[in-house]
């Protein structure tokens, strides 16, 4: 098939060019994380460097492979990671290293299993369909899509995690969970650098109002829990309730499930947003491929918005989240410490090393991507050709994202649906930045105009 030839390129970050002094490094990580990336992080397998502590940057499948799945004890999670995250998740699946990890990481994993994430489809559905509702009343104003996916994607979070009807104060809780976003925020990645202790440091204290309201509103919603009634489809927190570790026979007390909760509610509900306003930034990017994806939508859908038994009729939307996730994944960056001493493309890493895997950088590498900064979604159209360590988005190996055909799941229903019913163009002057903080967004938003078809 004839690949689409757009000649100019979406938005991306300029890479560095030249090797930059510590504070220079600190000034621009503090802006925007991705501007840390040298350039030949896209040229070569590994960059490697010393700024205050040693760091390699990893873009080799095999040196990758080898880190996430291979030697996984050897590379556990970076400390600044952690730190970062403990104070509103505690030592959760997302943080825990060895048995804590493992048995936590048994316990859930039945909670997203294909027929559970299936049963959730409906509510995902439902999202859509209060988006669409929302966008055409503001039609034809233009709208801000990553406000609008935001919010879409906290109506499937929260209602797959607080639901049963229960009353919770859902702008309460959106608040405090956008609050601890942004304040996390603040505090960067900076040490992922391993920076020296004495580098100031933006924020690193939280208000904890936010956190405070954030767990006790998880807390509420465990507690006050009924057992889900015969025939009743059992959301998230039905499941992750009835978790137990096959083998320790281990199940999660209270402090336990709430920590968790709150996990995927962090974890998943701004990433899978940023796909959804990067790929309807990308759609409104390239008229053609917009075009083809709304033909395929509406032959499918009609009028309708999208559920789990379509996806499988809507392969150039999966294209368009798969080649969304290359091009801007959420998590741009992941870090690991090293343990042990160990060879990596030749390199010597030593123990206390800082690994990172500048997934942004990898899926724009040269050798291992054709025409790496163009938006072409066909390169999906054949899953087996893809290198699986060359295209991480949800990392891989046994901490690979638990939610990830959740996410790709939420994102195909509600991308499908919006595009069947709009057709979305961009406003001159308005692009939107790649700027990665904690996660990489869309500085200024996704303005887009979105007119009813
Ligand atoms: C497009 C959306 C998403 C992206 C891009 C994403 C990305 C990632 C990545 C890269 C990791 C691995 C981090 C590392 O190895 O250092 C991860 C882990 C994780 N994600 Fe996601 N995620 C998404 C959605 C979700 C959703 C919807 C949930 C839950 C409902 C979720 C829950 C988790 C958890 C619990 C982990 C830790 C797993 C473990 O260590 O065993 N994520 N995610």
């Amino acid at each position: 098939m004839m690949r689409e030839c757009k000649t100019d390129l979406p938005v991306f970050v300029p890479l560095v060019q030249e090797p930059w002094g510590v504070l220079k490094t600190l000034n621009v990580a503090r802006q925007n994380v991705l501007g840390i990336i040298p350039k030949i992080a896209t040229t070569q397998p590994i960059v490697s460097g010393k700024t205050g502590k040693r760091w390699h940057m990893v873009m080799d499948p095999a040196a990758l492979r080898h880190i996430l799945l291979d030697r996984l004890a050897d590379y556990p999670k970076s400390q600044v990671t952690k730190n970062l995250l403990r104070p509103a998740i505690g030592e959760s699946l997302f943080i825990a290293e060895g048995a804590h990890w493992r048995w936590q990481r048994r316990a859930a994993a039945p909670a997203f299993s294909h027929r559970n994430v299936a049963n959730l489809g409906p509510i995902m559905t439902t999202a859509a369909e209060r988006a669409i509702a929302r966008i055409e009343a503001a039609a034809p104003r233009a709208v801000n899509m990553l406000d609008e996916m935001v919010a879409t994607t906290f109506d499937v979070i929260s209602d797959v995690t607080f639901s049963s009807g229960q009353q919770f104060d859902r702008a309460a809780v959106h608040r405090a969970i956008d609050q601890y976003i942004a304040e996390a925020g603040k505090i960067s990645l900076f040490d992922i650098l391993g920076l020296p202790d004495w580098m100031p440091r933006p924020g690193r204290v939280m208000s904890g109002q936010a956190l405070r309201e954030m767990k006790a509103m998880a807390d509420r919603a465990i507690t006050a829990r009924p057992a889900p009634k015969a025939g009743q489809v059992p959301d998230l927190l039905d499941l992750l309730l009835a978790g137990e570790d096959p083998q320790t026979k281990r199940r999660m007390n209270t402090a336990e499930l709430r920590d968790n909760l709150l996990t995927f509610i962090v974890a998943g509900h701004e990433t899978t947003a940023l796909t959804l306003a990067w790929a309807l930034y990308l759609c409104a990017f390239d008229p053609a491929i917009q075009r083809r994806a709304h033909q395929q939508a509406r032959a499918v859908l009609g009028n309708r918005a999208a559920t789990v038994d379509d996806l499988p009729r809507l392969p150039l939307i999966r294209q368009i989240i798969d080649e969304t996730l290359r091009l801007y994944p959420p998590a741009g960056i992941i870090s690991r410490t090293a343990l042990k001493q160990d060879r990596l493309c030749g390199r010597d890493i030593r123990p206390k090393d800082t690994i990172i895997v500048p997934i942004y950088a990898l899926g724009r590498h040269h050798l291992l991507w054709d025409k790496p900064d163009a938006f072409d979604p066909s390169r999906f159209a054949d899953p087996k050709a893809i290198d699986r360590y060359a295209y991480l988005p949800f990392g891989d190996g046994p901490r690979i994202c638990i939610g990830a055909s959740f996410a790709l799941q939420e994102a195909v229903i509600i991308l499908a649906s919006l595009l069947a019913r709009f057709e979305f163009s961009a406003i001159t002057g308005k692009t939107p930045k790649p700027v990665m903080i904690l996660t990489l967004r869309p500085e200024g938003g996704v303005w887009l105009t979105a007119k009813p078809l």
